[in-house]
């Protein structure tokens, strides 16, 4: 031994890292942000057609009505999922190309588009799972309230089992619902996604008829044959801005009900926290919680989707307003710490994602989860290294995790391809895949080669 090294400039490379074997990986999408065709073959109006109608609802007035125009592209775009390796592709069903007025008549061709994707992708050996709603309810159910009424719930199930009764053969993963808290506190308390209403009381009573809609399905589902049935849910990875100062650890709670146990609880325990049944208290009636309800929320969970894209921190701060789309949370405030961005302005930091799905295992054990979205939107381009380092540094977080004895069975990444963001239309993309939307021409980005090589190798470098 002769050498010494002296050099520090260079960070040592972190280590490769293999997942388990088995480990799925996929990416995602969703129906109104690529699929087009909005007035195609029978599909009715969704609440997302309306709202993005709605002057200064969506970035510069974009709309799904084009869209990815994965309607007709979709064979092109498996293929294109075949390239990349894809164990799974997730997508979901809309709602309104499958009973355009929600509750009446089936329309066969809105099943029959389902029905071609789903052959293809088993043709080329891509394991679908389906969404049943992310997020595009049928405008003539939100014209009889919506979420706020409980007949959603009940036509949700309805729904489901149309569904099913059509791809159930083929179809072995069936997930509910897509982040049932933006489809209640974005769409009814902030009122920043459809269909644009802002009331606190009416943002709780979507979050209950939600999670009773999932329950519903699930259960129909579940005697209709379904082999695997999950929901995916958007946690609140929140922390005390000051973990010392006891004010911020209590609204960390609070915001960690109203956000999670709310959802979390009465789906794998089958009841409501008391903190939480009397903050829903504080702001509304709670007579919409029927006896029996939480029974039948609480169906057995094969897998448990989690999306996480970034943390939250909160403070006490008495008279601040509070925000929105957390019903209640009047005299907390949210704040980043300082972190690099995404160009939506959420703070990086995976270690969040480690932490979050230690708690979720350490909180509701025998639990196994997916990440059925992760990822980042960065500016066009094909050369995206800032996607390439999110993705690698949250799959060291979710390896990070598995060490730690959490029961992880896969990743998707959000998303396969840009597509509609939203409030924030086309502006912001998150594709591993760039979409010009005037020739719809695809090309893989350097994130896509690169997730390519993570599949093939089950691991990073
Ligand atoms: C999630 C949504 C998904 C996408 C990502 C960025 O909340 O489920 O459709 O918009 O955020």
């Amino acid at each position: 031994m002769t050498a010494t090294v002296t050099s520090t400039s260079a960070q040592p490379a972190p280590a490769g890292i293999t997942f388990p074997d088995g480990f799925v990986w996929g990416a995602a999408t969703a129906s109104y942000q690529i699929e087009g065709a909005a007035r195609e073959d029978g599909r009715g109006p969704s609440i997302w057609d309306t709202f993005s109608r709605t002057p200064g609802k969506v970035f510069a007035g974009h709309t799904g009505d084009i869209a990815c125009d994965h309607y007709h592209r979709y064979a092109d775009d498996v293929a294109l999922m075949a390239d990349l390796g894809l164990a799974s592709y997730r997508f979901s069903i809309a709602w309104p190309r499958v009973r355009p007025d929600g509750t009446g008549p089936v329309n066969p061709k809105g099943l029959d588009f389902y029905d071609r994707l789903t052959d293809e992708l088993l043709g080329k050996g891509i394991d679908p799972v389906v969404t049943l709603y992310h997020w595009d309810l049928p405008q003539t159910l939100e014209d009889r309230g919506g979420w706020t009424n409980r007949e959603t719930a009940e036509a949700f199930a309805d729904y489901a089992a149309v569904v099913f009764g059509r791809l159930g053969d083929r179809v072995g993963t069936w997930t509910t619902l897509n982040e049932p808290w933006c489809s209640a506190y974005l769409g009814y308390g902030s009122g920043i996604h459809a269909p644009g209403r802002q009331d606190p009381a009416s943002a709780l009573i979507a979050a209950h008829h939600l999670n009773l809609a999932h329950g519903l399905a699930a259960r129909t589902l579940r005697s209709a044959g379904a082999r695997s049935i999950s929901i995916t849910l958007n946690p609140c990875e929140v922390s005390p801005l000051d973990p010392a100062n006891p004010d911020d650890v209590a609204a960390a709670r609070l915001i960690d009900g109203v956000a999670n146990r709310i959802f979390f609880d009465p789906l794998l325990k089958g009841e409501y926290a008391t903190d939480v049944l009397e903050h829903i208290a504080r702001v509304t009636d709670p007579s919409f919680i029927r006896d029996g309800d939480t029974a039948i929320i609480h169906q057995p969970l094969d897998v448990l989707g989690i999306n996480y894209y970034t943390p939250s921190y909160v403070e006490a701060v008495p008279g601040h307003g509070g925000a929105l789309d957390y019903p209640g949370s009047d005299g907390i405030a949210f704040r980043k710490l300082p972190a690099p961005v995404t160009d939506m302005g959420w703070p990086i930091e995976p270690a969040a994602l480690t932490r979050l799905l230690t708690r979720i295992h350490r909180d509701y054990p025998g639990t196994a989860l997916m990440i059925t979205e992760n990822g980042a939107a960065y500016p066009e381009g094909v050369h995206d290294l800032p996607r390439i380092e999110y993705i690698d540094g949250h799959l060291r977080a979710c390896h990070d995790a598995l060490a730690a004895g959490v029961d992880l069975r896969g990743y998707f990444a959000w998303s396969l391809m840009d597509n509609f963001e939203w409030a924030e239309g086309y502006a912001k993309r998150f594709g591993m895949v760039h979409v010009d939307y005037t020739t719809q021409q695809r090309v893989l980005k350097d994130s896509a080669k690169w997730y390519r090589e993570v599949i093939r190798r089950n691991g990073l470098e």
